[in-house]
């Protein structure tokens, strides 16, 4: 008897930990944020839609669709780069940083779109391209005009009496090489990206105000927030050591992180981030979860969240495997799910279509698998990012030839290919089925002439399908990509489970099904998605205290003794006990 008591005392007190445990994980994912519980709708300006027919979209054009974006119900949008700009890479190669790119419209434009935007209730995240800046910007025709001019610091030079520095590998450049010679005044200047973004000066100070005071300029505006483009590059050892011949193009692992990045972040967000109401979120999580959380946790005073590689490099040519891909996912979210946040996306404008990537474009199971991929995003724990078109479940094109692509990438790595004499074929199929400009396509609004995305000629061609794969004829099929994002993310919207509750992988064997629940404050979701083509089934103890289908891509399913069976790409979240 005494030996039994002790046993349930015990017991007692396992579980009353247990559940105190699971409370305290509730609670540190609680502190409630409005760019926690975000839905951010990226739109490439470019290619959203192009009111003056010259074939570039515009900012017009956005806030001639404001009603569109509104209807989404998404609450945030990230615009790419819409500043002043040469555009050798679409405007990530900023030449003035406080003004529009012409090809986008004005200020007065600008303006008027945020206002649309938040009296729709929406927010407006701005991209901040710092690690480097066009050539054509003041600063650096100043810095390359001579040795002694005082912008000469703003950028890397290093002086050819030196003899050429020290290898440095260049992610857009036809020889891979980051340093460039400039004739002007006898010295080479440093390019990760192309020869057209030659990299700031991070460790002068005087740029660095520069750039808080341009962040400052737009934060007075009203924008809510910044999304640091490849900021993790943008400390350097000025002194260029050589790095090991193994590891010269290792780019995120030795280029990344480096020197005094983190006091960098913690200046602007004294300068910046802790004066105004704004979310920031970096490009690339560091090379390891010690960086990720050293950019991300809170009382690091850098940076709100980052969004990691690792889950959008999963998609391979050959294609990949759900378990890793499962893998993946619950890594990172484990890691975070006490201290720091996490984005969760599966494509941008760095990427092919997330429905060819990661689903099947297949006419028989296009829209299942790109709802299925949109009810992951939505119901992940982490601020989701969607890509415009995903919605509609937009797919690659086709390209044959190196000459229909646009992308600087694109362009810059065929020619890299064909000075080293490599197999262009290979890299040709590479790009068919991750090229950028795959992502970059015009916005299908209708069937009529280009989409009715542009009177005039795109400047990258409408994909073949939309006339079928259109906003016009998806908001009329109630049961279109289109209407099932909307459902979605009302779904995520009313139901702060989906956004703060912890996460539980079940079965992560189970080859086909991707099954996990979220649970906070006593609600519980049971989330199934069926990734492969075939039907599948899987049985869990979950499914036995179901309370009810809260969404479902198809029909219903079967549920049996505890198995849920699924059709190809079946998608269904269930409110559970
Ligand atoms: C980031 C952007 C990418 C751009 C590059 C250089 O990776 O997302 O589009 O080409 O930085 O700015």
């Amino acid at each position: 008897m005494h030996k039994l008591s002790a046993a349930l005392i015990a017991l007692l007190f396992f579980i009353s930990c247990g559940t105190k445990k699971e409370e305290q994980k509730d609670l540190a994912q609680s502190e409630e944020k409005w760019w926690k519980e975000a839905i951010i709708y990226q739109i490439y300006p470019r290619s959203f839609k192009d009111s003056d027919g010259d074939g570039i979209g515009d900012l017009k054009g956005i806030i001639q669709e404001l009603d569109y974006i509104k209807d989404l119900g998404v609450t945030a949008v990230w615009l790419n780069p819409i500043y002043s700009s040469p555009n050798d890479d679409n405007g990530y190669d900023v030449s003035d940083y406080r003004n529009i790119m012409s090809d986008f419209g004005t200020m007065e434009d600008f303006d008027r779109l945020m206002k649309g935007m938040h009296e729709r209730g929406i927010k407006l995240i701005m991209d901040v391209v710092v690690n480097h800046s066009s050539d054509e910007h003041e600063w650096f025709q100043q810095s390359r005009s001579s040795r002694d001019n005082p912008y000469r610091d703003y950028y890397h030079w290093w002086p050819a009496e030196k003899g050429k520095p020290n290898y440095r590998y260049s992610l857009f450049d036809e020889k891979g090489d980051a340093w460039k010679y400039d004739s002007i005044t006898d010295a080479y200047y440093l390019h990760y990206f192309s020869q057209k973004q030659p990299d700031l000066n991070w460790e002068n100070p005087k740029v660095r105000q520069e750039v808080y005071d341009i962040m400052t300029f737009w934060a007075e505006k009203g924008v809510d927030g910044f999304r640091l483009d490849a900021f993790q590059f943008a400390a350097k050892d000025t002194t260029f050591p050589a790095f090991p011949d193994d590891l010269q193009t290792n780019f995120i692992q030795y280029y990344a992180m480096q020197g005094n990045l983190h006091e960098y972040l913690k200046e602007m967000h004294e300068q910046v981030f802790s004066k105004y109401d704004v979310m920031s979120v970096a490009e690339g999580a560091g090379r390891n979860f010690e960086d990720a959380h050293n950019l991300v946790d809170a009382d690091r005073n850098e940076l709100n969240m980052a969004y990691a590689f690792e889950g959008v490099d999963i998609a391979k040519r050959e294609g990949y495997s759900l378990t890793h891909f499962k893998e993946v996912f619950s890594r990172w979210d484990k890691e975070f799910a006490e201290k720091g946040w996490l984005s969760i996306y599966l494509a941008n404008h760095d990427q092919a279509r997330m429905v060819s990537r990661f689903g099947n474009d297949s006419p028989a199971f296009r829209r299942p698998s790109a709802k299925m991929l949109n009810t992951f995003i939505l119901s992940m724990r982490g601020t989701p990012y969607c890509y415009f078109g995903d919605e509609l479940g937009m797919t690659n094109s086709n390209f044959e030839t190196i000459e229909e692509y646009q992308d600087i990438a694109a362009i810059n790595g065929y020619k890299k290919v064909v000075n080293e004499g490599g197999d262009i074929m290979e890299y040709m199929q590479n790009l068919k089925f991750g090229s950028r400009d795959y992502g970059r396509t015009p916005m299908q609004w209708d069937n009529s002439t280009n989409a009715n995305f542009a009177t005039g000629t795109p400047w990258l061609p409408v994909n073949e399908n939309y006339k079928t794969i259109n906003v016009e004829s998806e908001k009329k099929d109630p049961n279109s990509v289109l209407n099932h994002f909307r459902r979605m993310v009302e779904l995520r919207k009313n139901n702060p489970v989906l956004v703060y509750g912890a996460y539980t992988l079940l079965q992560p064997e189970h080859q086909e099904i991707y099954a996990y629940t979220r649970s906070w404050k006593g609600e519980k979701m049971l989330v199934v998605l069926n990734f492969s083509e075939k039907n599948s089934s899987i049985t869990l103890k979950e499914a036995k205290s179901i309370k009810e289908e809260v969404i479902n891509n198809l029909q219903s399913p079967d549920i049996k003794n505890g198995t849920i069976h699924l059709l190809p790409y079946q998608a269904v979240i269930f409110s559970i006990q």
